[in-house]
């Protein structure tokens, strides 16, 4: 893998992975890490309340009655997958991922096996080119888009620094009616203080990063019915595992969730 990805400096991905306690990280990855952890002692709490939130979007996706998704911004394989959710509850479910770190690549060919039945397959592929995610060979062998599909943008989007909204009308425009998107986003609303620096962290390692407010993101939903509970922090999204409901738990996660449906 050396020599291929430049693994002397630290992605996204990999820093996340250190924050799920996950072991493919290296140490430009590390140590980004520690310097944000330094400014946001519970972004681990962080990682762990999206990660289950990914869990729950998928399953209330998959008990809706989706059989198509397709999540961008998929992360290291970090059990359970996306797929192996949606394959337990239909196990003809079919999945395409798509990230940007070749490390998810070099990973997910190994890891992201699904169910005989139903289908899983990986893009290498940038958010912000939509139409060669759409069009890649991988996605339309494995899509039907005449069929509703649930888009995933899952701990993505503060890593994007491009227009959200024509990014996201792409996507939606090329989707069936009855398909859903899925969002969860940094925000700075709550606890400025820890997440703004450690937003300076990302930057100043030329890793893109960009909190968003709350009305914002509400406005990424924009032409689709927003299911209930609206645009909230993760842990308060359906059902969560969480017992921890107050405003300083909010703080700690420090992220906006919604799942939205198109009409
Ligand atoms: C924090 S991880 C989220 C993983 C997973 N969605 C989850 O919520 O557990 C963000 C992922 O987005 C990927 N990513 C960042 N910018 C991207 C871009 N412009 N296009 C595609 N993927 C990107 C990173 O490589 C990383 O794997």
């Amino acid at each position: 893998m050396d020599g291929e990805i430049p693994l002397d400096q630290p992605h996204t991905s990999r820093v996340y992975d250190y924050f799920l306690d996950g072991k493919d990280n290296y140490e430009a990855d590390r140590k980004a890490a520690e310097e944000i952890l330094k400014v946001w002692p519970n972004i681990r709490t962080a990682a762990r309340v999206n990660r289950q939130f990914m869990h729950r979007s998928t399953r209330y996706l998959a008990e809706s009655g989706i059989r198509q998704f397709l999540d961008i911004g998929t992360g290291i394989p970090t059990e359970p997958n996306l797929h192996q959710i949606a394959q337990e509850i239909t196990a003809d479910s079919r999945v395409v991922y798509v990230d940007n770190d070749p490390v998810v690549l070099a990973y997910a060919r190994a890891l992201m096996m699904g169910s005989e039945s139903g289908a899983t397959t990986y893009i290498q592929g940038d958010v912000r080119d939509p139409e060669s995610i759409l069009r890649a060979p991988e996605l339309v062998d494995t899509l039907d888009l005449s069929e509703p599909v649930g888009l995933s943008m899952i701990a993505l989007l503060h890593f994007v620094e491009a227009d959200i909204p024509a990014i996201l009308s792409t996507f939606l425009d090329a989707l069936a009616p009855g398909s859903y998107l899925v969002i969860c986003a940094i925000t700075a609303d709550f606890a400025p203080e820890q997440v703004l620096p450690a937003q300076e962290v990302y930057r100043v390692r030329k890793l893109p990063a960009q909190v968003r407010e709350h009305d914002e993101i509400v406005g990424w939903f924009t032409g689709l019915d927003l299911i209930d509970p609206g645009v909230v922090p993760p842990h308060r999204w359906l059902g969560s595992e969480s017992t921890e409901f107050s405003a300083a738990f909010d703080a700690k996660v420090s992220c906006w969730c919604g799942v939205g449906r198109k009409p």
